[in-house]
């Protein structure tokens, strides 16, 4: 069996800022109201004809690459989460392959685990790596929130933003300790209807009516969410801590999925775990879905908060309800 180490990390949120006092202008809602809610003051807005998504993962994955050490070529797997992608098909694995340059003809294959997915494909990865079917894994989240938002919904529009995140996970080579300890996936569809585009699939195609309506759009119970997404991620963190014989002490740092600052409190403080040692940008960039984690992940270890050697927690939830947690040495 293989350790499997994070060798390269990178992001891209695309320029256009787009602030609450912007959000204000469009739908009945203020600055006082989106931060004292959410803790969201801007958000970034994707160029639709240069930054949907494999155009925005593009960038991530290059700096990815190039931390690691590595050519495009080294990659044998594109794991690509994304929640609309570029195109219903091909997957926008294979779209991210031919930007790249990419010749060596990897495999490529999106997974849809909504804000989770980066989550589900760490442990994909993972498992791939230890078992040495794979040496070099890039792991994609991007999403184009701006696409399925209803800008005349103040109740949903106001929490999301664009972006991307990239992670090259490798087989350690290096004896540095850096390994993936545990992980945790989990989804209750019980509830998937909380938080649904309900229009454009298979199921219900887009019509005329559909248009007229905005049903096209992401609808959201946002309370069973909110419930859900603390209560299953605490739990998810404090399972892995538990049967790894660990306790909050032993986390440098707590990187949760960045949807809303209160879930984040909520859930730092029914672990009893310190804030200052979580990472948060969600003011910045609202939730980015599943392009969130590894974008935070990306900054903190660039301005040097995560270093090498640090114990590291992540955990995410969404539509599904899909949530899970990753331990790891970095
Ligand atoms: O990755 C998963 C993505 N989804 C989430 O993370 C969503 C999780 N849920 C949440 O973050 C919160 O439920 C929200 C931020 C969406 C809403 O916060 P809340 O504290 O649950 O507010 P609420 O839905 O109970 O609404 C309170 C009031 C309502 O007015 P009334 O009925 O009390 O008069 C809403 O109509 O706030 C109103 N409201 C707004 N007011 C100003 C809802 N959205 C807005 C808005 N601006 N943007």
């Amino acid at each position: 069996m293989f350790a499997t180490k994070i060798t390269g990390t990178g992001k891209f949120h695309p320029e256009k800022v787009m602030t609450n006092d912007d959000l204000s202008k469009m739908v009945d809602t203020s600055d006082e109201w989106i931060m004292q809610r959410t803790g969201i003051k801007e958000r970034r807005i994707a160029n639709p004809e240069t930054e949907y998504p494999s155009g925005m993962a593009f960038y991530a994955a290059q700096d990815a690459i190039k931390n690691a050490g590595l050519e495009p070529n080294d990659i044998s797997l594109i794991i690509f989460s994304v929640t609309l992608p570029d195109y219903l098909f091909p997957n926008t694995a294979s779209q991210l392959q031919t930007k790249l340059g990419i010749s060596n003809e990897c495999a490529c294959m999106d997974i849809n685990a909504a804000c989770t997915g980066w989550v589900y494909g760490l442990q994909m990865a993972d498992a791939l790596i230890k078992t040495g079917v794979h040496k070099h894994v890039l792991v994609v989240g991007t999403e184009m929130t701006s696409a399925f938002n209803n800008w005349e919904d103040r109740s949903s529009c106001v929490l999301f933003g664009d972006g991307a995140g990239a992670t090259v996970l490798s087989q350690n080579e290096d004896n540095d300790g850096a390994q993936f300890i545990d992980s945790i996936l989990s989804c209750d569809g019980t509830k998937s209807g909380s938080l649904i585009l309900k229009k454009g699939g298979s199921k219900s195609p887009i019509t005329h009516e559909v248009l007229d309506n905005k049903e096209q759009f992401v609808s959201m119970e946002g309370q069973i969410v909110f419930k859900n997404a603390v209560k299953t991620m605490s739990r998810h963190c404090a399972t892995l801590l538990k049967r790894n014989n660990l306790t909050t002490e032993d986390i440098d740092w707590f990187v949760p999925h960045q949807a809303n600052l209160r879930i984040i409190e909520t859930t730092a403080k029914l672990l009893e775990y310190p804030m200052d040692k979580v990472i948060c940008n969600v003011e910045k960039y609202a939730n980015t879905s599943s392009a969130s984690i590894p974008a935070a992940v990306h900054e903190a270890f660039t301005d040097g908060r995560i270093k090498r050697g640090q114990t590291v927690l992540f955990a995410a939830f969404g539509a599904g309800l899909t949530s899970g947690a990753v331990l790891l040495k970095f």
